[in-house]
């Protein structure tokens, strides 16, 4: 699919494929004094109560950099925007900016002429502290169930606005995380039906920047928790990576990876732009629905979930506004320029980054045959990951139903899988068998879910896939020593 309109370097890749709780207080004390003037809190912003944010970057791996730096991005618009350290909390695993490959050490871009956008960003939660426990306790402001980390935590009241920020690979029902296990759509809506529970936050808006992300979300977020999320695709399809090598507008020639997401650059760099005072959340996601949209050869359907009346609010609310954007207002300038002319599958930008890296290296060097091996382990493990599902079908519903099954998508509006915890079970069954899903394994999330639809039990799986993978793959790629994906 990506072989019309990229670089030859790519139709090579696709042969080879087969396939502010301070100032909420300050307002409460004022209001316990009816003396006090009135016009102090209708002029004054606080009123709405303190805005947070959570961050996350859900990967690792130079070949990612440019989740971390969607993640540094939006967190620098936001304390442009106003909101203060205190009430930004970020997960990022951090080994970007100092890693050997990148050419500027110190320093992460997130789009070809960019400012750094890593300076200041507050390490919260990074490496082996960037867990699904860590995200969820953050969210809940449950400081107890913390591990590691700088402890700050959601410590929202009943007025507070919160904005959730997700950058990284996914699958259908999952979101990829640089520890195991991976998180789960299921458990993420339990968490927010419990920060809802705990009467905490006035509304919530979550962004999603995945793969198959319409797919947390389908069918399994009730209204009437005032949450409202987007994601940058739906339930089956592709989410973009942009800015990459070889692209117009030119990547710098020595960036080996892509620098940005393309619904994640379109919605911050939307709001970078913008008083956010006259731009609603409504505007915003047509913006980045043109922006993320299908074109001929690439693009994505960004979704809506959740309480769709939020819409009216305006971005203030979530993200504050950037006092120098006060005469940028969204009717002068509806940013509806392209961000880039191009766009690179998620699942192939690792790929991207490795052939990259080969192409450049000297004849004969240690660098070469290093990135060539990389290159090929990557491959081996994705054709392997893709025959051992379509076998495990074939075992379990027949050589000519099987991969009907596994292909299956079912109507929109129903959720991925009837029981969640069917689906982790026998991800975890495959996965002893043939080795970890890993990032691109992902893909066949679904596949597993429908095999749990389909009523097959953990001893059916276990059989299918011990005669599927009769031998546990090889390399770093396929290893399972950082525990299962489920
Ligand atoms: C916005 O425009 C007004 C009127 O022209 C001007 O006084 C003000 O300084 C401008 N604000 C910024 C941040 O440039």
């Amino acid at each position: 699919m990506m072989i019309r309109y990229t670089s030859g370097v790519l139709i090579v890749l696709c042969v080879l494929m087969s396939s502010v709780v301070d100032s909420r207080l300050m307002v409460d004390n004022l209001i316990r004094w009816p003396s006090d003037h009135p016009s102090i809190f209708e002029s004054d912003d606080d009123s709405v109560g303190t805005r947070w944010a959570v961050l996350i970057a859900g990967s690792s791996g130079y070949w990612n950099y440019r989740h971390q730096a969607d993640v540094c991005h939006a967190y620098q618009v936001l304390k442009k925007g106003g909101l203060k350290d205190e009430n930004i909390i970020v997960f990022m695993y951090d080994d970007i900016a100092y890693d050997e490959e990148n050419p500027r050490p110190g320093v992460l871009i997130n789009s070809p002429y960019g400012h750094d956008v890593y300076a200041g960003v507050p390490k919260d939660y990074t490496g082996e502290d960037v867990t699904v426990n860590n995200f969820f306790a953050a969210i809940l402001g449950n400081k107890d169930a913390i591990t590691g980390g700088s402890g700050k935590v959601v410590n929202s009241g009943p007025n507070d606005h919160i904005f959730i920020f997700y950058s990284d690979h996914g699958g259908a029902g999952v979101l990829g995380m640089p520890t195991y296990p991976y998180l789960y759509a299921d458990e993420l809506i339990e968490t927010l039906k419990e920060k809802h529970a705990s009467g905490t936050y006035k509304s919530l808006v979550v962004y999603i920047e995945a793969c198959e992300s319409g797919s947390i979300f389908e069918g399994i977020l009730p209204e009437g928790l005032n949450i409202y999320a987007t994601t940058a695709s739906n339930a089956v399809e592709s989410s973009w990576g942009t800015y990459c090598p070889g692209q117009d507008p030119n990547v710098p020639p020595e960036y080996d990876t892509c620098l940005g997401d393309l619904y994640s650059v379109s919605w911050i760099e939307d709001s970078e732009r913008h008083n956010l005072h006259t731009e609603s959340l409504k505007q915003q996601y047509e913006v980045v629905k043109t922006k993320t949209a299908e074109k001929p050869f690439y693009g994505s359907h960004v979704m809506q979930y959740g309480d769709k009346e939020l819409t009216q609010d305006m971005l203030y609310l979530y993200m504050g506004t950037n006092p120098n954007n006060e005469n940028y207002t969204y009717v002068d300038d509806n940013s509806l320029h392209p961000t880039s002319s191009n766009a690179v599958n998620q699942r192939d930008a690792d790929l991207i980054h490795f052939w990259n890296k080969f192409r450049k290296a000297s004849e004969g060097s240690q660098r070469k045959i290093n990135a060539q091996k990389q290159f090929m382990e990557v491959m081996s493990h994705r054709v392997h990951l893709d025959d051992s599902i379509k076998l495990i079908g074939k075992l379990l519903f027949g050589i000519e139903k099987g991969l009907g099954v596994l292909q299956t998508v079912r109507p929109t509006g129903q959720p991925l899988v009837d029981d969640w915890n069917c689906l982790k079970t026998l991800v975890r069954t495959f996965e002893k068998h043939c080795g970890s899903l890993s990032q691109y394994g992902m893909k066949h999330m679904r596949s597993i879910a429908n095999i749990c639809n389909a009523g097959i039990t953990t001893n059916q799986m276990a059989e299918a896939s011990a005669q599927a993978c009769p031998s546990f793959p090889s390399g770093p790629w396929s290893s399972l020593h950082r525990g299962f994906s489920a």
